[in-house]
C-alpha cells in the first residue's frame, strides 16, 4: 500500500495519473471525501468491485454508492431521473447527498445487488472530485472501513483498517461532515429517507415537498439492504444514556468499573470517575458528527471494553448512528442499566 497525501492545492497532476492510471487497472483505492472516506473502484469493473466486498468483508447483498463528478456521469448510470431528483441535484450536489435512482443495464448487477435501482452522489470533496474527474470513471465506494466498524474519517482509520489489502490510501485530512451522506430512494413516491445525514429532511422537504422516513419495521426489506446491518460499532460495548448530566452520572456510577470510560459534551463537569472524552457541543450537531466516528475509534484504540455516551438530541442524524451502535437499546429515565446487561 502507498500513502498519498494530499496538500492545501489537493494531489498533484503525477498522483493523479498515477491513481487514474492503477484504477483502470482494476486498483482499490482509500480515498477522502467530504463525508468519511470510501473505499473505490472502478464501477463499471465486475472484478474491481468485487475486491471492494472481499476487502471489507461486506456482504454481498449491500449494495454500493456510485460517485460521480458529472451529470454525463449520472445520465450513463440511470434510465431515467424525476424532475424533483433535478431540483435536489441542484440544491445540494456537490454534496453529502445521495440519490437512489432507476439504473440502467450497463451498471453491474455487483454494485448494486441486484437490484433495479443505483444509488449516486456526486461528493464536493475536491480531492475525490479530481481522481474521478482525472479517471473519468465512475467509482463505486463504500465507506473504507471494514464491515461493521465506525467509519473511517481520517486516513489513518483506514490505515488501521485496510493496510496493505489497498493499492493506495489517498491522505485529504479529516472528513469535514465526519457522517455518511444522507440517503433517498427515488424510485417512486413517496419518496424515503433511507438514511438520515447532515442534510436534513426539512431542507429536503424545502426543494420538493414531503418525504417519508424509512420505518424500522421496513429495514429488513430489500429497500435499502445494508440498513439491517449492525453498523458503526466499536469493539467496546456502546451504552447509550438520554436524559440529563445527574441521570447520567447516577446511572454510570451504579455500574462504572476500570475497564469503562465515558463520551461526553464538551466543556461538561462529570462527578465521575473514569475518562470523559469529550465530542462536541451538546447542541452542535455539525460538531457532533464531525468527531463522532473518530470518538468511538479512540475507545478501543485506548483498551477501554465499554464507553457510556450522553445521548444528543433524538432527532439528529448523530443519534440514529449512536442507536445503531449501541444495538438499539438506549437507556434513560425510564430504563435503568442493569448490572447483568454491561457485564
Ligand atoms: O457518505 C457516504 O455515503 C459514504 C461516502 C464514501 O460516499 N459512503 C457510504 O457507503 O456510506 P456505504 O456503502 O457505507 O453505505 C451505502 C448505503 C448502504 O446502506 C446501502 O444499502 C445503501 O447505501 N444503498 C446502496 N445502493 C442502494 C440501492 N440501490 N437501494 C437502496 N439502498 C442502497
Ligand atoms: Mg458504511
Amino acid at each position: 500500500m502507498e500513502l498519498i497525501k494530499a496538500d492545501e492545492n489537493g494531489l498533484s497532476s503525477e498522483e493523479l495519473e498515477k491513481i487514474s492510471e492503477r484504477l483502470h487497472g482494476g486498483a482499490v483505492v482509500a480515498i477522502p471525501t467530504e463525508t468519511v472516506y470510501g473505499l473505490a473502484a472502478d464501477a463499471m469493473n465486475q472484478e474491481a468491485v468485487k475486491k471492494i466486498f472481499e476487502i471489507k468483508g461486506r456482504p454481498s447483498d449491500n449494495p454500493l454508492i456510485v460517485h460521480i463528478s458529472n451529470m454525463r456521469m449520472l445520465n450513463n448510470l440511470v434510465s431515467d431521473f424525476s424532475n424533483d431528483a433535478k431540483k435536489l441535484i441542484n440544491a445540494f450536489w456537490p454534496g453529502p447527498l445521495t440519490l437512489v435512482l432507476k439504473k440502467n443495464r450497463e451498471v453491474p448487477n455487483i454494485v448494486t445487488a441486484g437490484l433495479d435501482s443505483v444509488a449516486v452522489r456526486m461528493p464536493s470533496h475536491k480531492v475525490a472530485l479530481s481522481i474521478i474527474e482525472c479517471a473519468k470513471l465512475p467509482l463505486a465506494a463504500p465507506s473504507a472501513n471494514l464491515s461493521g466498524l465506525p467509519s473511517p474519517t481520517m486516513a489513518r482509520h483506514c490505515v488501521d483498517d485496510l493496510g496493505d489489502k489497498v493499492d493506495f490510501i489517498v491522505d485529504g485530512g479529516s472528513c469535514k461532515v465526519g457522517l455518511e451522506s444522507t440517503i433517498i430512494l427515488m424510485t417512486k413516491k413517496p419518496y424515503k429517507i433511507l438514511r438520515t445525514g447532515i442534510i436534513t429532511k426539512s431542507q429536503i422537504e424545502g426543494v420538493i415537498g414531503a418525504v417519508e422516513t424509512l420505518q424500522k419495521h421496513e429495514e429488513e426489506s430489500i429497500c435499502s439492504p445494508g440498513i439491517k446491518y449492525r453498523h458503526y460499532s466499536p469493539n467496546a460495548e456502546v451504552v447509550l444514556i438520554s436524559g440529563g448530566i445527574s441521570e447520567f452520572t447516577t446511572q454510570v456510577n451504579a455500574v462504572l468499573d476500570g475497564s469503562s470510560c465515558a463520551m461526553v459534551f464538551t466543556g461538561e463537569k462529570l462527578d465521575l470517575d473514569c475518562m470523559c472524552l469529550e465530542y462536541g457541543g451538546q447542541f452542535n450537531s455539525a460538531e457532533l458528527a464531525h468527531n463522532l466516528f473518530a470518538v468511538l475509534r479512540k475507545v478501543d484504540e485506548l483498551g477501554f471494553k465499554r464507553v457510556f455516551v450522553r445521548a444528543p438530541s433524538p432527532h439528529c442524524a448523530v443519534y440514529d448512528r449512536l442507536t445503531r451502535a449501541a444495538g438499539r437499546e438506549s437507556f434513560g429515565e425510564n430504563k435503568r442499566i442493569k448490572r447483568t446487561t454491561v457485564f
